[in-house]
């Protein structure tokens, strides 16, 4: 039984991700299933590659732009405000590299939520001057206050994760933006594990710079996003760059000045395929809306926090509807196992030191209860 969505509506979207008839998929915060319509364009793009012509180019440019663009729609940012590239770490080393690391304004505060990648594009530009803190208990959850402790003067950037990606935990961003702007420093977030299930405003939030990936919750492949504040774009040159985001880019004469927006955040020739492929759920999931997407998870996140608890299963993940993402992670025993022998019975989560169950919208309440009889009769209760 599908949960506030609408029965026909809900089958629909289903019937669009051919995965879900193969197994109980509820990786999404892994991988995100992606829409049988990906097969359709990259037949498309077949075809362009056996007849081809050097004005694809400009049509490629159309569809990138419009994929960033849906992105921008989506982050409740206006369009020329998103740029995509291969991955988040080229990203956010492209936003590293906009800034001069001079004392005294030379800290970056991170949390020990990361994702990896995080503390180590950070580390690196230790080289020029770049002084990191890293904020935390070392729990699964988010310790808002003595994240905040270490935010003064000194900060030039917080970089924090929107959900980490061990508990889903979410940071207070409204609560961390105000510190942050109070003295000065600049918000950078890792959105990879909320953007496309958890609703998230940047410009009633006033956050700086936010980045994420299109194969989790937006049900993509192979590109990732930089958003960064408008009003703020003039201000940030990164030396990380490439031809594209030169104000001459597409005349192939030699750039001087910056191309306008995001754009100047761009490197080098991009990678219109994956744009074009992750569009296909990009438009799915804005015709279903993100309010609608986040009732839907929360119902599905409860109704597994409920039946852990009924089981005495240990649950990682914050209980509170503000403060958890999509993921509800469990600590059981031998965990990785029990993620290999669920899989076995095709029923697909994730393990990184505690078993991550992340269902999205295209799920159901049924599907829900099968994985968590499994899980009961793996553990023996
Ligand atoms: C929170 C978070 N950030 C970043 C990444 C990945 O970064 P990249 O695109 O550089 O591989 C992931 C997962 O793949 C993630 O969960």
């Amino acid at each position: 039984m599908p949960s506030c969505l609408d029965r026909a509506a809900h089958s629909a979207l289903r019937a669009e991700f051919p995965l879900l008839e193969q197994c109980v998929y509820l990786n999404n915060n892994s991988t995100g299933a992606v829409p049988r319509g990906a097969e359709r364009v990259l037949r498309g793009y077949w075809e362009t590659l056996r007849t081809w012509r050097d004005d694809v180019w400009q049509d490629w440019h159309v569809g990138l732009d419009r994929y960033a663009d849906g992105l921008a729609a989506l982050l409740g940012a206006p369009p020329g405000s998103v740029v995509t590239d291969a991955n988040l770490s080229t990203l956010l080393a492209r936003v590293a590299s906009c800034f001069d690391y001079r004392p005294p304004r030379d800290r970056v505060v991170v949390t020990d939520l990361e994702y990896p990648t995080v503390p180590f594009v950070f580390r690196a530009f230790g080289r020029y001057g770049a002084r990191l803190t890293v904020a935390g208990t070392g729990g699964p959850r988010l310790d808002q206050d003595a994240l905040e402790e270490q935010i003064d003067e000194r900060t030039l950037l917080v970089c924090v994760p929107h959900a980490s990606f061990t508990s889903g935990a979410t940071v207070d961003l409204p609560r961390l933006v105000a510190r942050a702007h109070q003295v000065g420093a600049l918000v950078v977030v890792d959105a990879f594990q909320t953007v496309g299930v958890v609703p998230l405003d940047v410009t009633t939030l006033g956050v700086d710079v936010v980045l994420g990936g299109a194969h989790k919750w937006l049900c993509g492949v192979g590109t990732a996003f930089l958003y960064v504040r408008p009003d703020l774009v003039p201000q940030l040159e990164p030396a990380a760059t490439g031809w594209q985001a030169g104000d001459r880019a597409l005349t192939f004469q030699p750039s001087t000045g910056w191309a306008p927006g995001a754009r100047r955040f761009a490197g080098g020739t991009p990678y219109p395929l994956t744009s074009l492929v992750s569009q296909v759920a990009l438009d799915l999931l804005a015709e279903v809306g993100g309010a609608a997407i986040r009732r839907h998870s929360l119902a599905l996140t409860q109704r597994l926090l409920d039946r852990a608890d009924a089981a005495g299963i240990t649950v990682v993940s914050p209980r509170e509807a503000h403060r958890r993402g999509g993921v509800v992670c469990l600590d059981v025993p031998d965990g990785e196992t029990v993620k290999r022998r669920l899989a076995a019975r095709n029923l697909i989560c994730s393990w990184r030191g505690y078993l991550r169950v992340g269902p999205h919208v295209y799920n159901s309440l049924d599907e829900i209860d099968e994985f968590m009889d499994a899980l009961n009769k793996e553990l023996g209760r």
